[in-house]
């Protein structure tokens, strides 16, 4: 699976958001070490504050399939979804609490992650990894010694 093949499937995810209060849709395509791939979408509610993230419906189907440990690549796509096609130019990097849930499956296999992030329109690509992301996390490795 390439990253553009990556990127693509999170753009195709993302036009299966719920984002009916903000109208911006995001989708996330977390890769398997053994090449599997899971898709996932915002879906927000009516209650505002309970609203899903992309990356973490991702990661809870991801944990589902193959197990957060075997988590390899992420991307991320959000824009406009009102067309056939996700729109938008800027790069989307994940929110604050999808990086500490990024930063729990990166721990569990010591790998540091890379994220894709990218434009509604896949045309605009930044790189970064979880370490980059979320430095000096708190994870599951801290919790390791008092168990
Ligand atoms: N959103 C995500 O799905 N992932 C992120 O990392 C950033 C924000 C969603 C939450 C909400 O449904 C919409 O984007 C606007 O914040």
């Amino acid at each position: 699976m390439t990253e553009t093949d990556l990127i693509a499937a999170a753009r195709a995810a993302a036009l299966r958001a719920y984002a009916p209060y903000s109208n911006f849709s995001v989708g996330c395509a977390v890769l398997s070490v053994d090449g599997e791939v899971v898709t996932g979408a915002n879906m927000e509610n009516a209650c505002y504050r309970l609203g899903l993230c992309a990356e973490v419906s991702a990661l809870t189907l991801a944990q589902a399939r193959f197990g957060l440990d075997k988590v390899a690549r992420i991307a991320v796509a959000g824009g406009d979804a009102s067309g056939a096609e996700l729109a938008g130019d800027a790069a989307v990097t994940p929110c604050g609490g999808c990086r500490q849930s990024i930063l729990e499956a990166a721990q569990l296999s010591g790998r540091d992650v890379e994220i894709l992030c990218a434009s509604g329109d896949g045309k605009t690509i930044e790189r970064h990894t979880i370490g980059a992301l979320i430095p000096h996390g708190f994870g599951p490795a801290n919790l390791a010694d008092s168990a």
